[in-house]
């Protein structure tokens, strides 16, 4: 066992989804609070007071003034090799693909480029307070092994795959169902459950896969009942009409994935800007989810999600950033365009609600709350000190905050890298804002 180790500032997190249990039961939070872990796991949470009696004397403790704890952020959708094609100017959907994505993706046939690109996305990840990503690879089998490689050095939790795609892209993107389905199996076997490390069969989306393929990805699913899916869904409308044309004999774009077996209650999807309502039931109906990419969906100009809708369907949202069509790693700044999404459809998103979305239902979103999304007694230790006076501004505006509802709100607004202190994961600092 190693030595415990106890944290003392203001403690917030999520305890369960506002709508489901109202704001109150939704959060715990303590204004003097204490975190004490120990080989990598939350040991003890809650006011110093009462964690300090049941400690042991001589703990050690370290002590911030101005900081929030709270648990990591959870990203439910971001590409790894769109790194460094982020801010890409000028196009919606398909020509952005076309003219940008293909060829970055290209460069990751080289494995060293694929691990000197995993590294660069492991530290904003880490300088963004994001502990656990689903992330997509490239077609090429080594940026998986790029990327798994970086992230279990790092001890970090994250899903990750392989793209899928044996059609409409350039040839040298392409791989075939039976090498997509082989180079697959390979990566799981290799790679799902070692460490914290696990596995989701990737096709990109529905016109760059053959039937074959779909078929193959189901087949993937059906022997390996606990790796994870993932894909894009009705994200935008060309888009959409081009499901239509290359699947005729199906009821729509929901109905291709759901014909090859790809719904379920680990397939995330991301986007589902424009779900018909037959669509949204079957998603509820099947425990499929969803990733909400909101800077994302408004960068390439796609759509504005529908979050109460997918909310009244029962229907599991996650938070995602969505880089390289994401314009931000934080997810305090995807937070803030989430709400801007939100009020443009006459729907408030509240703070906690939001803070929920960021840490405890991504973690149900990717079936992972047994282990992360709070800082329950057990659960794995990856944690952030946030600085709420991480500016001058953010300074001022706190002092002008009365209440932790304001504090939050002021933080998901003016917050990103800046306000993240410090990262921990798995118990140990793996980031510090100031060296
Ligand atoms: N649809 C298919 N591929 C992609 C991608 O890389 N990014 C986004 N935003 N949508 C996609
Ligand atoms: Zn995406």
């Amino acid at each position: 066992m190693t030595q415990p180790k106890a944290y003392r500032a203001a403690i917030l997190h999520s305890l369960g989804d506002p709508a489901q249990v109202g704001l109150e039961a939704s959060h715990a939070y303590y204004p003097d609070g204490v975190l004490v872990v120990a080989d990598g796991r939350v040991r003890d949470i809650g006011p110093a007071d009462e964690v300090l009696a049941r400690q042991p004397a001589g703990l050690d403790i370290t002590r911030f003034e101005n900081r929030l704890i709270t648990s990591g952020f959870i990203d439910t959708h971001i590409h790894f090799p769109q790194t460094e094609m982020i801010a890409s100017y000028g196009e919606q959907l398909l020509d952005w693909l076309n003219n940008y994505t293909f060829p970055e993706e290209r460069k990751f046939v080289d494995q060293a480029h694929g691990a000197r690109v995993a590294e660069l996305f492991l530290d904003e990840l880490l300088r963004n307070g994001t502990t656990t990503a689903m992330v997509f690879g490239t077609v090429h089998k080594a940026s998986v092994d790029a990327f798994f490689t970086a992230s279990h050095a790092r001890n970090m939790r994250m899903i990750a795959g392989k793209v899928m795609m044996d059609r409409h892209a350039p040839d040298y993107l392409l791989d075939t169902p039976e090498s997509g389905y082989a180079d697959s199996k390979e990566l799981i076997e290799r790679w799902h459950k070692k460490g914290r490390q696990l596995y989701a069969v990737t096709p990109r989306f529905a016109p760059t896969s053959t039937a074959e393929q779909l078929a193959l990805a189901g087949k993937l699913l059906a022997e390996y009942d606990d790796v994870y899916m993932q894909t894009h869904l009705s994200e935008n409308q060309q888009e959409i009409e081009w499901v239509k044309s290359l699947f005729p004999e199906q009821k729509g774009y929901l109905d291709v994935y759901d014909h090859f077996g790809l719904l379920g209650d680990r397939s995330v999807f991301a986007h589902a800007v424009h779900l018909e309502q037959e669509e949204a039931a079957r998603m509820g109906e099947t425990d499929s989810v969803i990733s909400f990419c909101p800077t994302s969906n408004l960068f390439l100009g796609s759509g504005l999600f529908d979050l109460p809708g997918a909310e009244q369907r029962g229907i599991r949202v996650g938070l995602g950033t969505d880089v390289g069509a994401g314009t931000s790693f934080s997810m305090l700044q995807t937070i803030n365009e989430a709400y801007k999404i939100q009020q443009l459809r006459r729907h408030k998103l509240h703070p906690l609600k939001a803070l929920y979305l960021a840490t405890l239902g991504g973690a149900r979103s990717l079936r992972l709350e047994d282990k992360v999304g709070n800082l329950a007694v057990g659960k794995e230790a990856d944690f952030l000190v946030l600085d709420l006076h991480a500016t001058p501004l953010m300074q001022a505006r706190m002092n002008n905050a009365h209440n932790l509802f304001e504090q939050l709100f002021v933080l998901m607004m003016l917050g990103d890298d800046r306000a993240i202190a410090q990262t921990y994961i798995y118990g140990e600092c793996r980031y510090r804002r100031d060296h």
